[in-house]
């Protein structure tokens, strides 16, 4: 055996960070310490320099220009910025926002926040691939609708959204078109021209970068004509997003975008062989195994499957030591309820609690692919063994 137990196969709660990634944010700790708003010495250009160079490699990913990137503390942030900043902004235009049930706490807990605060919020369904459908979208504006916000690629069952169809939509009917991005950006093509995105929220640890770092897109040259700050202080990021630089953490998301860009084809097409090879022998081995989510317009890297009969939490803790996996978001493990994400593309409790979410990332191997196959089966039919 040349690789070490357990395995990680979680890779949509959070990534390991790239050795590429730890060696650019280094010397950005102690070295080139500097508060990169204080460019009159040395110290602060410097790292004023590295912050501008990462904002480039993130704008150059999402082909956005380089002022139109804030750094933020993650997609929760960005999300919160974009939906609670656009409803301020606009509220004078109007207090209606479209959003779709298999969103991110992010993004749903934000709009509930939003409804206390007499804002309308209409949360469509989306069918039993977890596709919103775009003429949903299109009905459901109205003269008071200022804001679209629709994932791009869900956490748990990998559905990627037709944005660009939503795009379209959103510019004809003259809405702002914002989405959550966390799982997509650096996992499938992201183009915010081609696919008429106004605001678009990233995170830097899904991606092989470190954690606490992430991004908000805000199209064109003045981010406060279309957004509110939601917190305030020095001013920094053109207004919108005030607070110290982190230096190293935005050097990290940088360096992950730029190895992102480089890398994505190659590796998607390594996930979706192993993504195929795990599904196939799981449905050979083991009884009624069905596949959750979209069978193509799915990201690379995920596979969400119901084990009917076999309980998913049960399954995760046989096999602690030697794989680590995933009963569903890892925002809401420490909650009993079943995932609302299962739930809206229809299924029923006792398959919700059967699911089991596996993500492969940049470091898994081939071998590890096998012996992860070889333990969900052994364990299946162990825990089968048991409760018949
Ligand atoms: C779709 C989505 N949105 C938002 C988030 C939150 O991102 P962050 O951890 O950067 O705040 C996550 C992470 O779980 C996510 O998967």
């Amino acid at each position: 055996m040349t690789f070490k137990l357990p395995i990680y196969m979680d890779h949509h709660a959070t990534t390991p960070v790239d050795p590429r990634v730890l060696d650019a944010m280094l010397p950005y700790f102690s070295q080139e310490f500097g508060n990169a708003s204080s460019i009159d010495h040395i110290f602060g250009a410097r790292a004023h320099e590295a912050v501008e160079k990462a904002r480039e490699q993130v704008a150059s990913n999402l082909n956005a220009r380089p002022e139109e990137i804030i750094f933020t503390s993650g997609a929760t942030e960005s999300d919160n910025i974009a939906l609670l900043g656009v409803a301020e902004k606009m509220a004078a235009k109007g207090d209606h926002i479209i959003t779709c049930v298999t969103e991110h706490k992010a993004v749903l807990d934000t709009a509930k926040h939003l409804e206390t605060m007499s804002k309308t919020v209409t949360y469509l369904p989306v069918d039993r691939y977890g596709l919103v459908d775009p003429g949903d979208v299109e009905d459901a504006i109205t003269d008071r609708t200022i804001l679209i916000s629709i994932m791009a690629a869900n956490n748990e069952i990998g559905t990627i959204a037709p944005l660009k169809e939503i795009g379209k939509i959103a510019k004809a009917h003259g809405v702002l078109f914002h989405t959550d991005a966390a799982q997509a950006v650096g996992h499938i093509p992201i183009d915010v021209k081609e696919m008429g995105i106004d605001l678009l929220s990233l995170s830097g640890h899904k991606i092989y970068g470190p954690k606490g770092i992430g991004a908000l897109y805000i199209k064109g040259a003045n981010p406060k004509g279309k957004v509110s700050p939601v917190m305030f202080g020095g001013g920094h990021e053109r207004g919108i997003r005030s607070g110290t630089y982190n230096v190293p953490g935005i050097v990290g998301l940088g360096k992950a975008l730029e190895i992102a860009e480089k890398e994505m084809e190659a590796e998607n097409k390594r996930f979706r062989k192993w993504i195929k090879q795990m599904l196939e022998a799981f449905q050979e081995n083991i009884e009624g195994v069905v596949l959750n989510g979209h069978p193509e317009k799915r990201l690379a890297h995920n596979l969400n499957v119901c084990f009917p009969g076999i309980e998913s939490k049960a399954l995760i803790h046989l096999l602690r030591n030697d794989v680590a996996i995933s009963a569903g978001s890892a925002c809401t493990t420490t909650s009993v309820e079943p995932s609302h994400v299962l739930k809206a593309v229809g299924l029923g409790d006792s398959d919700i609690y059967s699911t089991v979410r596996f993500g492969s990332g940049r470091f898994n191997t081939g071998e590890e692919i096998e012996h992860c196959i070889h333990v969900v089966i052994s364990g299946s039919k162990k825990l089968r063994r048991v409760s018949g």
